[in-house]
C-alpha cells in the first residue's frame, strides 16, 4: 500500500533520518518506535506526504487515501470548531452534502470515544485527553486505506487507550494499513512489524533500551 525506500531527511542540514526502509501492508499494523528526537514524527510526515524526503522515495498505491493524525495539533485551537464539527471534517467531501451514513459514522465514533456528551463544546475548552479523543474520532471518520497516527494514545487514560486499540484492531481486520508511532512497548506489541529508529546522534542514550 505504501513503501518507503532509503529515506533520508535533514532539518537545515542536520540529519534526522538515514536509509529508512519500510512497507505498510493491507490488514497489518506497523509500529514506529525510538526515543524522543529519533525522527518518528518526521518519518510519519514523509510517509503522509506533508514533507518531502531529502533522499529516497515514498510510493503509495494509486488511489490510496491516507489519513494522518499528527502529534502536534495546537494550531487547530485557533478555529472556533465544536467537537461535532471537528469530527465531521473527517468525512468532508467537497462535491456533496453529508449523507445519512456520514452522520451515522460521526455519531458512532463520538459514542465509542466517549465524547458524545461534549458535542457542542469548543476544542479549546476540552481537557488534553478529550481533545485528543476528538482528533482520533476525526481521523477514524475518514475512509482511508492507510492510517498514520503519531503517538495517538500518549495523553489518554487506560480506558480510552483500550478503546482506541480496539478501533485500530478493527480497522486492520477490515483491511486497512496502520502506521503508528509509539514509545510504549505494550502498545507497539500490538503491531505486526516494528521499525525502530536510533537515538539522535548527539545523544549518548543506547537506542536499544529506549523503544
Ligand atoms: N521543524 C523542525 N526544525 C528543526 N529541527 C526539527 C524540526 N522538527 C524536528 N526537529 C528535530 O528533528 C529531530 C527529530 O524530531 P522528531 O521527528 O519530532 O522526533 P520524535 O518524533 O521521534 O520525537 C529532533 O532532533 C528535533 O529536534
Ligand atoms: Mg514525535
Amino acid at each position: 500500500m505504501l513503501t518507503a525506500s532509503h529515506l533520508g531527511f535533514r532539518y537545515a542540514g542536520i540529519p534526522v533520518l538515514h536509509d529508512v526502509n519500510l512497507r505498510a501492508e493491507p490488514a497489518a499494523m506497523l509500529a514506529v518506535t525510538g526515543p524522543n528526537g529519533s525522527g518518528k514524527s518526521t518519518l510519519l510526515h514523509l510517509l503522509a506526504g506533508v514533507a518531502q524526503p531529502a533522499e529516497g522515495t515514498v510510493t503509495r498505491d494509486p488511489g490510496i487515501r491516507v489519513a494522518l493524525l499528527p502529534q502536534r495539533t495546537a494550531d487547530i485551537d485557533a478555529l472556533p470548531l465544536t467537537v461535532t464539527e471537528c469530527v465531521r471534517i473527517g468525512r468532508f467531501t467537497p462535491w456533496r452534502l453529508p449523507s445519512r451514513r456520514d452522520r451515522a459514522v460521526v455519531t458512532a465514533l463520538m459514542e465509542r470515544l466517549d465524547i458524545a456528551h461534549l458535542a457542542r463544546r469548543r476544542l479549546r475548552e476540552l481537557s488534553g485527553g478529550q481533545r485528543q479523543r476528538t482528533l482520533i474520532a476525526q481521523t477514524f471518520a475518514q475512509d482511508a486505506g492507510v492510517y498514520i497516527l503519531d503517538e495517538p494514545t500518549a495523553a489518554l487514560d487506560t480506558g480510552s487507550r483500550h478503546r482506541v486499540h480496539e478501533l485500530l484492531t478493527e480497522r486492520v481486520r477490515d483491511g486497512a494499513a496502520i502506521i503508528m508511532a509509539s514509545h510504549d512497548d505494550e502498545e507497539s506489541a500490538l503491531a505486526d512489524h516494528t521499525v525502530r529508529l536510533a537515538a539522535p546522534e548527539s545523544s549518548s542514550v543506547d537506542p536499544r533500551g529506549q523503544a
